[in-house]
């Protein structure tokens, strides 16, 4: 049997944009949808159109640019939402409407303060009305991952019926544990009639740091679509990121899944996204942050140089990185000193490195990093006191 490709639906347009700081403008907007059609993600959410004239242009600029991946509009249960949606996604080659509303009993109960009965009313209402603009049209349960899972597929079965193309299973609280979302996907995959004709989606949210556990948990169940963002932004603790399910499914998961995503293209984009948003990425940051490729304690360094495998699971040039760093600390040993030095065109004897290596060690335990100037530095001294 052939790899399933997972779809990517990139949503940092949409669920990403959304965060405090993070609004972009329509040149941006438009400058990052390009980026994103060429990382290779098949979905663009690029925006909600309804709620501001910027956002409606933004999507209706991006809808007429972008040629070759679906563009998305979001959209409440609503057929004012529904509308501006599908008026701004009017000259997409491929449209996408995506509406839905919130199924759990908080959302049905103290937000919304209707009943069970009502949602699948608008949702079927939503996805019908959906229907008379454009043929894709996915549905979103809102606070599926702490929607009772039977309540779940009946809203799903009546949305399937009325023509939904995808239904998104969000995890809107970042709720669920792996085996429990997993679960979920299982159950409406083995009690949802209909389902085998539509894409099941996976949109988690990262409150207990499992967004992308949570993701894979999904595609391994039978989801077919992942929502994701660059860098994992998105409300609160952000949503699924899309550096790690792209790496993790070439990693880990290549016998039975690929996607689309050029992963060479995932550090430039993730820069891109990080500098158009006013956004840093944290260096510890899986795949794209600062320090995923970089080494700081000797063991680890020793190891790197003499062998990259020993401690990198992935070849940095795969993600877009140059090169693997060797960053030296008072941490760091010989090794790696005579490497940065070689870096810098300086091959030191064994005599050198050990004197060397004294004036490093003093300097790093007061300096938190020595770089090349330092080196340069230490050399000339060493080799006045040589001399
Ligand atoms: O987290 C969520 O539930 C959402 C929906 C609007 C898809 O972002
Ligand atoms: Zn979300």
């Amino acid at each position: 049997m052939g790899k399933q490709e997972i779809q990517i639906f990139d949503t940092t347009l949409r669920d990403g944009e959304q965060v405090p700081g993070c609004k972009l403008d329509r040149d941006q907007k438009l400058r990052l949808a390009e980026r994103l059609e060429q990382l290779g993600v098949n979905v663009i959410e690029a925006g909600f159109p309804i709620s501001s004239p910027g956002d409606f242009a933004a999507v209706a600029e991006i809808s007429s640019l972008i040629q070759h991946t679906t563009v998305c509009g979001l959209s409440r249960a609503v057929e004012a939402d529904i509308k501006a949606a599908a008026e701004a996604l009017a000259t997409a080659k491929y449209p996408r409407i995506h509406t839905g509303i919130g199924t759990s009993d908080s959302h049905i109960y103290d937000k919304l303060q209707t009943t069970r009965e009502k949602i699948i009313e608008r949702a079927v209402g939503a996805v019908r009305y959906a229907k008379s603009f454009v043929e894709d049209v996915e549905f979103y349960a809102e606070d599926a991952g702490r929607t009772d899972n039977a309540f779940l597929a009946t809203v799903l079965e009546n949305v399937i019926a009325a023509g939904a193309t995808v239904v998104n299973i969000p995890d809107t609280t970042g709720y669920c544990l792996p085996e429990e979302y997993g679960a979920k996907i299982k159950y409406l995959v083995e009690n949802v009639k209909g389902i085998d004709r539509v894409t099941i989606s996976c949109h988690c949210h990262n409150d207990l740091g499992l967004a992308t556990a949570n993701s894979i948990a999904g595609i391994q169940n039978g989801a077919t679509q992942i929502e994701c963002t660059i860098n994992g932004i998105g409300e609160r603790a952000g949503n699924t990121s899309l550096e790690e399910v792209a790496m993790i499914i070439k990693h880990r998961l290549g016998d039975l899944f690929k996607t689309s995503i050029n992963s060479r293209m995932l550090n430039p984009v993730s820069r891109e996204v990080a500098h158009e948003m006013g956004m840093a990425v944290q260096a510890n940051k899986a795949i794209v942050g600062d320090n995923a490729f970089a080494h700081s304690s000797g063991i680890h360094q020793d190891g790197v140089i003499k062998c990259r495998a020993t401690y990198e699971i992935i070849d940095p040039h795969e993600v877009g990185v140059d090169k693997s760093l060797i960053v030296l600390t008072a941490r760091s040993g010989r090794a790696a000193l005579a490497y940065r030095y070689k870096e810098i065109g300086i091959n030191l004897t064994k005599r050198e490195l050990d004197s060397a290596y004294k004036e490093f060690i003093a300097l790093a335990d007061v300096k938190k990093i020595i770089d090349d100037t330092d080196l340069q530095m230490i050399w000339n001294n060493i080799t006045v006191a040589v001399a």
